[in-house]
């Protein structure tokens, strides 16, 4: 069987590296990333969150662009070819169902927190920030959310922006935005940074961020943090599987993963170095929920010398930041309309665009009008966020490294990756026995199946990697002698 031959690739050598550090880098940075760590309490969550960083995610994320080469197309596409080439049991497709789906869920309520950035950009510049008080910008921030006009409004804006770009084709669109986004971003961050040294609570910030404190390690925190880990770098959504689909052939999947990883990393962290201290400095709670950044920020803009130009800026970074993300949220949605149906990118955008509009006014209502409705405690939008960070990427990312892991021949993963022997083993130890346990063991916790705190338990770390060592060898393809030499 000959393999798939690209449709699309990047143009440049960087094309890849822009725009998987594009989708990497967005709110789960500079929104997400400050008010769950404010939540979970701080440096014990950093210190989780890492360790699923370099633990899971990043050979998690080489495994899924790896795949997404192989296979050449959108995710259910890429997976099947590749379960196809290896005769595998055709069940394995659902990883690529599971991801793309997965992604668009994500899609429907990360375009109203992007609405949010976009909102503020807009509220800088017309002075509607210029209350001086906590309080009063989270007033402004409640009465923003309660009126589903003004909400919903920005959010059908990025859906329209997103959809538009798709369709035209990500490529040069993408690539040319990202290559001025990006610094341009890093540099706001660390003007920031710079403005939060002189607050006066630089140190208060520093310490919440990176001082350990071990009795914040929670079974739930652990989860937070893994969940964390996935949806910033974009995992088991479709997302990076389909934009490691038009990597040419002969890129290093390592080089490439590691610096999206250190960059989307850094981002994260001068987040909270830019945030932490302005919140203590002004006295409001770490733990206030997402409305966090919207709340602080704009206090420390009206303070700073420009402040109405860089808050202006800098909320603009982060809408461009949202966008490029979002993007590759859709952008596997519509590859595979194109694929599978033949239609045109143009009417696959607008069909995922209605449902889109329609499920993200979901998500928008239950900020006001359906607030009230909780099924379960949690409304839409808290069940898409909790369904797809805390259940669908994990769950995608343990079968993703099963496939990879057992499933597959040795050679096609080897092929793919062109690893030094020291690094490909490396790889291969991680997705077969530490990231399936230690993402089985966060879920094993979370289901409440333990009852105690798993990490102290090695005999149960041990008793996991004996069971996934059977399951690995009855997975095993048997591989035909005719074929293995293909
Ligand atoms: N990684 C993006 C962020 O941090 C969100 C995202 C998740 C994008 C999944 C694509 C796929 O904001």
């Amino acid at each position: 069987m000959t393999r798939e031959k690209p449709k699309n690739l990047w143009l440049s050598r960087w094309g890849f590296i822009l725009a998987a550090t594009g989708s990497a880098v967005g709110l789960g940075n500079i929104w997400k990333f400050p008010y769950i760590t404010g939540e979970y309490g701080g440096g014990a969550f950093v210190l989780m969150y890492l360790a699923c960083i370099l633990s899971i995610g990043i050979p998690v994320m080489m495994t899924e662009i790896a795949l997404g080469r192989r296979g050449r197309g959108s995710p259910i596409d890429a997976i099947a070819r590749v379960v196809k080439e290896n005769n595998g049991n055709p069940l394995w497709k659902t990883v690529g169902i599971m991801a793309m789906l997965c992604g668009f869920l994500i899609l429907c309520f990360y375009v109203v927190v992007a609405g949010w950035a976009f909102a503020y950009t807009w509220k800088m510049l017309d002075g509607s920030l210029t209350a001086n008080s906590v309080e009063a910008l989270g007033e402004v921030f409640a009465a923003h959310n309660a009126n589903p006009w003004q909400l919903g409004g920005w959010s059908v804006l990025v859906s329209l922006l997103t959809m538009w770009i798709v369709a035209k084709g990500v490529q040069k669109g993408i690539e040319s935005a990202v290559r001025w986004m990006m610094p341009g971003l890093a540099l706001m961050l660390l003007v920031l940074v710079g403005y939060a040294f002189t607050s006066g609570s630089f140190a208060a910030g520093f310490d919440f961020l990176f001082t350990f404190d071990a009795s914040k390690i929670t079974g739930e925190a652990l989860l937070a943090a893994l969940g964390h880990a996935f949806f910033t770098l974009s995992l088991a959504s479709g997302a990076i599987l389909v934009y490691g689909s038009y990597i040419p052939d002969g890129q290093s999947i390592a080089r490439t993963t590691f610096i999206v990883a250190i960059c989307d990393t850094c981002v994260a962290l001068l987040a909270g170095l830019a945030i932490f201290p302005v919140i203590f400095a002004n006295g409001l709670s770490p733990s206030s929920g997402p409305g966090l950044i919207f709340m602080s920020l704009p206090l420390a803009f009206q303070q700073m010398p420009f402040g109405t130009a860089f808050g202006a800026l800098f909320f603009a970074m982060v809408s461009i930041a949202a966008l490029t993300s979002a993007i590759s949220l859709a952008e596997a949605t519509v590859a595979y309309l194109n694929e599978k149906y033949g239609i045109s990118r143009f009417k696959g955008a607008v069909a995922a665009g209605v449902v889109l509009l329609l499920l993200s006014l979901l998500a928008m209502l239950s900020f006001n009008l359906m607030a009230g409705w909780t099924p379960l405690g949690k409304n839409l939008f808290d069940w898409m966020d909790y369904l797809t960070s805390r259940w669908m990427m994990p769950l995608g990312g343990i079968f993703m490294v099963l496939l990879a892991g057992y499933a597959l021949r040795g050679d096609i993963m080897r092929d793919e990756l062109s690893l030094p022997p020291l690094g490909y083993a490396l790889w291969l130890f991680m997705v077969r026995y530490v990231c399936p346990v230690l993402i089985m063991m966060v879920f094993l916790h979370a289901l409440g199946w333990l009852g105690f705190d798993p990490i102290a338990k090695w005999y149960w770390i041990a008793g996991v990697i004996g069971l996934l060592a059977i399951l690995g060898e009855l997975l095993r393809p048997r591989v035909v002698p005719a074929l293995a030499g293909r």
